[in-house]
């Protein structure tokens, strides 16, 4: 009988964590990372933790670790325990209290496992204050001179967010690790797709992971008056920026791969009221694409289409950066061993590439990264029905448990 993990114990982790931060009348879960809901769950994490016997540890970048010790360069596997604003139970929370389910499951079974092993949450994967900034900082890849400017969409800097939590974000660079101490990193997800649901199939084996150029644009035309001025004089910053979403979401279809995306999630107005043409709108775009090439030629394809609609429109633009992340294989020595999982587990999986951004795509730049998907429950993720069946769950934390002992050696 394959070695394997106890379901109950997880679902009674991932029910307790979707507490913290849960909103009233169903509107699912808010724990944006640093709020006093996360740092709560912060702790109830690190209590878990301690109590399956694992050494613990929290990094200057607010990344938390519990470690199992073991001989050479570490395996690493774990998520984020950060949601989005009414998000659902397991977006991230799954990849960490799997990770730790297993690594307890190994202690406590003494299952052998030669490397040493660590479960991780990292900060702020969902990119409150600027994308995947726990793994990027782990990885050497935060860019330091932006942390006094980073800030949330509602204004709240991240150095008043981590100071707030106990942190201090100037130091938040310290946490960069030293590659040669990391021999693979395997995450386990939902898919936060419809594809595995369809198929009925119970484990997706990622093959790469999504990058992601997050924009905003500020459309910059004049206040005037909404009942006097004549409709063929207007500058409205609000139709233009209209215009340029309809036209850049045609072109990133049709120009793009294929399985290119792009999404508008928030604009913001000013001055703001029913009576004032609206003088200025800032546009928040993002654009996914698994090829780094195609990518980068969306959104320059995008911005001089914004500035061609802003200049028939007799108006201005402003395209700023506000975070990109390159677009990561999967390695194929961590791919074979969850391939290698499933075979002994006899799942059936399916190769597939991940539309949603992760941490994965940081690690791979220091180490041999992989993924596993389990089904999202009609496809539906960052909303508060977001959920998969607990024999899906548990088919999965099984898979990873197989995959950690193969890569640990
Ligand atoms: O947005 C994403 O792809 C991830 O859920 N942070
Ligand atoms: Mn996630
Ligand atoms: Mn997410």
């Amino acid at each position: 009988m394959a070695a394997a993990i106890s379901l109950p114990r997880l679902k009674g982790h991932i029910e307790a964590l979707s507490t913290f931060g849960r909103n009233p009348d169903g509107r699912g879960i808010t724990r944006s990372c640093w709020s006093p809901a996360h740092e709560e769950a912060r702790a109830w994490l690190l209590g878990k933790m301690k109590a399956a016997g694992l050494e613990t540890r929290v990094d200057p970048a607010g990344n938390t670790f519990g470690m199992l010790p073991g001989e050479g360069a570490a395996v690493l596997t774990g998520s984020h325990i950060d949601t989005v604003p009414e998000g659902g139970p397991l977006d991230g929370a799954l990849g960490v209290l799997a990770g730790l389910e297993c690594l307890q499951t190994i202690k406590e079974a003494n299952l052998p496992a030669r490397r040493p092993l660590a479960v991780v949450a990292w900060s702020d994967e969902e990119g409150r204050y600027g994308g995947l900034f726990g793994s990027r900082a782990f990885t050497g890849k935060l860019d330091v001179a932006q942390i006094p400017t980073l800030r949330s969409v509602d204004g709240e800097l991240l150095v008043d967010a981590m100071a707030r939590a106990g942190y201090d974000a100037s130091r938040a660079a310290e946490a960069r690790c030293d590659p040669r101490t990391l021999n693979a990193y395997i995450e386990l997800h939902i898919e936060q797709g419809p594809h595995l649901d369809a198929a009925r199939i119970p484990i997706g084996l990622v093959e790469g992971i999504v990058g992601i150029r997050r924009n905003r644009l500020t459309f910059i035309g004049e206040a005037d008056h909404a009942g006097t001025t004549p409709m063929a004089s207007r500058k409205d910053a609000f139709l233009a920026a209209c215009e340029y979403a309809l036209k850049a979401r045609e072109h990133i279809v049709r120009k793009g791969s294929g399985r290119s995306v792009t999404n508008f999630g928030r604009i913001e107005l000013h001055p703001g009221v029913s009576n004032i043409v609206p003088a200025r709108a800032l546009l928040l775009q993002e654009m996914r694409e698994l090829d780094a090439r195609i990518l980068a030629r969306l959104d320059r394809e995008c911005v001089t289409l914004a500035r061609g609609v802003a200049r028939r429109r007799g108006l201005r633009v402003i395209v700023e950066t506000l975070s990109r992340t390159e677009p990561a294989r999967c390695a194929p020595r961590v791919m074979g061993a969850v391939q290698a999982a499933c075979e002994t587990l006899r799942l059936k999986w399916k190769q597939m590439p991940s539309g949603a951004g992760h941490d994965a795509q940081n690690l791979a730049g220091v180490t041999e990264a992989g993924m596993l998907f389990i089904p999202s429950r009609g496809g539906r993720s960052h909303r508060p029905d977001e959920m998969s069946d607990w024999r899906a769950i548990g088919r999965g934390t099984n898979a990873l448990l197989h995959t950690l002992l193969r890569l640990a050696g």
